[in-house]
């Protein structure tokens, strides 16, 4: 996807709101992931057009080599279990094999989310023993 229109944007938002009570999308953000370069969004569409699923890759070169992640994958409460989630992961796998480099892929997920953790590993993917770590970071005010 690399444009969105107010319609767009209100389907987002509400498949954000299944993904956190404590996340608002925010039209800016969602702007910016659609006009950055190495951020891919994927929608999910149901047969009147209306996006019902969406994921995320992001794509990054560290001297380890390139890297991948596949974020915020989330279906619509009613239109879960029947194959969308997979398809998405699936359309950002698809879309990392079609570049021609080769990436190493992670995802993060909470033990919690059972549908997800398992559709990970249905799909191929490994848990890693590791911490992960998180902090924000807040703009400098300019004076
Ligand atoms: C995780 C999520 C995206 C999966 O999407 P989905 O469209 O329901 O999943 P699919 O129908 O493609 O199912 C794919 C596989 O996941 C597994 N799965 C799906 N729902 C499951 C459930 N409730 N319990 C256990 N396994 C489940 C199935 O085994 C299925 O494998 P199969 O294709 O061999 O049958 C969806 O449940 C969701 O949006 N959950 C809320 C948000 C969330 O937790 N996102 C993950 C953030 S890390």
């Amino acid at each position: 996807m690399t444009s969105c229109s107010d319609a767009e944007f209100r389907e987002i938002e509400a498949l954000v709101e299944v993904l956190s009570s404590s996340c608002r999308a925010n039209r800016e953000i969602i702007d910016e992931v659609l006009a950055k370069e190495d951020s891919h969004l994927f929608v999910a569409r149901n047969q009147e057009g209306r996006i019902v699923g969406m994921t995320t890759v992001c794509c990054f070169t560290i001297p380890t080599g390139r890297h991948a992640t596949i974020e915020d994958v989330v279906v619509l409460p009613e239109c879960q279990g029947t194959g969308l989630g997979r398809k998405l992961v699936q359309a950002a796998l698809d879309y990392l094999a079609g570049t021609g480099q080769s990436y190493k892929v992670g995802l993060t997920s909470k033990p919690a989310r059972v549908a997800a953790n398992a559709l990970y590993r249905k799909m191929g993917f490994m848990q890693k023993e590791t911490n992960v770590y998180v902090k924000s970071v807040e703009q400098t005010k300019l004076v």
